[in-house]
């Protein structure tokens, strides 16, 4: 598979560069009906944007989100849905003294080994702002695992040796480094401003749990679910390592204090962290990613240029001194995207069952065909008034309204609705029928 998309069942692939014209994503596999709106991606993308303050990058980008298929009438078509956001204030004269020099902990040198040419530009495909793709993506995947009752909470845990102790998840969006201990938070952000007064920067640790995913979802051997999440989360630039449940600590712990135990109202602990055999078990799918401290520093490093010459570089611009909080939304879109694709597959594998959102879909479509035939069926009933009053004919004809009603019961029957149904509809209509036509006579 081409490694800009992701998925098989919900696909997404990704395009544009950090100084491009336009990023954007295209979603495959997304059933027709999901209700999803400009504002439904605009609210996450909003979450992700640089120059929110003063621990992230003063790139001022509005990051307006730009929904140019796939959706109709506020509703998904079926089709490909293609979102962009066009870039603003990309700077490129701010990367002109890089064009031929290689930043220490970027993808420069990767990149030319590889392709022979390189957008040196904010790093072009390889930018953080390529997530901005993800994110918007992941909107529309976190919308659709809402209907499945699926909520996904990102925030950082970790900022240098900083830890969060509490979980207040109110708290996230209440600080600048997202985190759900707002006094850990405090102590994270002097930290963060500390090390970027110094010219450096810090790295952390961001979590991500899933709430509400049905036992099921994921599969066994390759496409384990664990597998999968980790792969899309190794896929964010500067992610360094990720875990599962107790992930790295389960190296130290004994057998009989890893294993979840089991009882009739469920698991006890969540070691698994949610996953068992690649299989999601129920429980909060819980995964950290350790982030790595900014590659770009003002401080000096020793590189080399593209002619092999040893150089010092400090690197000046704009730039996340601690990545953690921006990529926290980021994180969350990319187990948003695992998650919803596990979904439709594992819909797939049960035969498609329809969830309760599908089912009211449906019926709100045959109220909605309900009411059009009503209002058809009380005009002509009006109409037929009008001509028996004309005619000096009685409202109540007994004869008519017997046949009418063993014609409608044997329709009812046909289609295998009971007499206890019909039978009471039938009665109210002409009841309503004869009241209407009597308030014309
Ligand atoms: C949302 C986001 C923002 C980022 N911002 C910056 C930044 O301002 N400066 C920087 O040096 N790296 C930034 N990065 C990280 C680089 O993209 C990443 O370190 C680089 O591409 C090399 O990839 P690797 O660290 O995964 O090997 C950001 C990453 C993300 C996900």
């Amino acid at each position: 598979m081409p490694s800009s998309t992701l998925g098989t069942n919900f696909r997404v692939t990704t395009f544009g560069e950090s100084h491009g014209k336009a990023l954007g994503a295209v979603i495959d596999g997304v059933r027709p009906g999901l209700p999803l709106t400009d504002e439904d991606v605009q609210r996450e993308l909003d979450r992700r944007r640089p120059g929110q303050s003063q621990v992230t990058t003063s790139r001022k980008e509005s990051d307006k989100a730009e929904i140019l298929s796939g959706v109709f009438e506020g509703k998904t078509t079926g089709a490909p849905i293609c979102i962009i956001v066009r870039n603003h204030d990309a700077r490129p004269q701010d990367y002109e003294a890089l064009r031929q020099v290689f930043r220490p902990g970027h993808a420069d040198l990767t990149f030319l080994a590889k392709y022979g040419i390189r957008d040196h530009r904010g790093g072009g495909r390889a930018s953080g702002r390529e997530t901005v793709a993800r994110v918007a993506a992941g909107a529309v995947a976190k919308k659709l695992l809402s209907r499945h009752g699926v909520r996904i909470i990102g925030h950082t845990v970790a900022v240098g040796g900083v830890w969060a102790k509490t979980f207040d998840e109110a708290a996230v969006e209440q600080n600048p480094v997202r985190c759900a201990d707002p006094e850990a938070a405090v102590e994270m952000e002097r930290t963060i401003r500390e090390v970027a007064g110094a010219g450096d920067s810090i790295g952390g640790v961001v979590e991500v749990r899933a709430l509400g995913v049905p036992k099921g979802w994921g599969d066994p051997v390759f496409m384990k679910l664990d597998a999968r999440l980790a792969h899309a989360m190794m896929s964010i630039g500067g992610v360094k390592a990720v875990e599962i449940g107790a992930g790295f600590a389960a190296a130290a712990m004994r057998g009989s204090e890893h294993n979840d135990p089991i009882t009739l109202q469920g698991f006890v602990s969540n070691n698994a962290g949610g996953i068992l055999g690649g299989i999601s078990n129920g429980e909060p799918i819980v995964v950290r990613l350790a982030v790595k401290p900014t590659s770009s520093i003002a401080l000096p490093q020793r590189t080399v240029d593209v002619w092999g010459h040893e150089q010092t570089l400090s690197i000046s611009g704009r730039h996340d001194p601690c990545l953690c909080p921006r990529i926290v939304p980021v994180a969350e879109a990319m187990a948003a995207l695992v998650l919803a694709d596990a979904c439709l597959t594992q819909e797939a594998v049960s035969g498609a069952k329809k969830d309760l959102h599908d089912l009211r879909d449906a019926i709100d479509l045959v109220d909605a065909d309900l009411v059009a035939v009503l209002a058809q069926r009380f005009a002509l009933v009006e109409e037929v008034g009008r001509l028996k009053r004309e005619a000096g004919l009685p409202i109540m004809q007994p004869a008519r309204e017997q046949e009418v009603k063993d014609r409608f019961l044997a329709l009812a029957e046909a289609h295998g609705l009971a007499p206890t149904i019909a039978a009471p509809i039938l009665d109210l209509l002409l009841a309503l029928s004869r009241d209407l036509q009597g308030r014309l006579a």
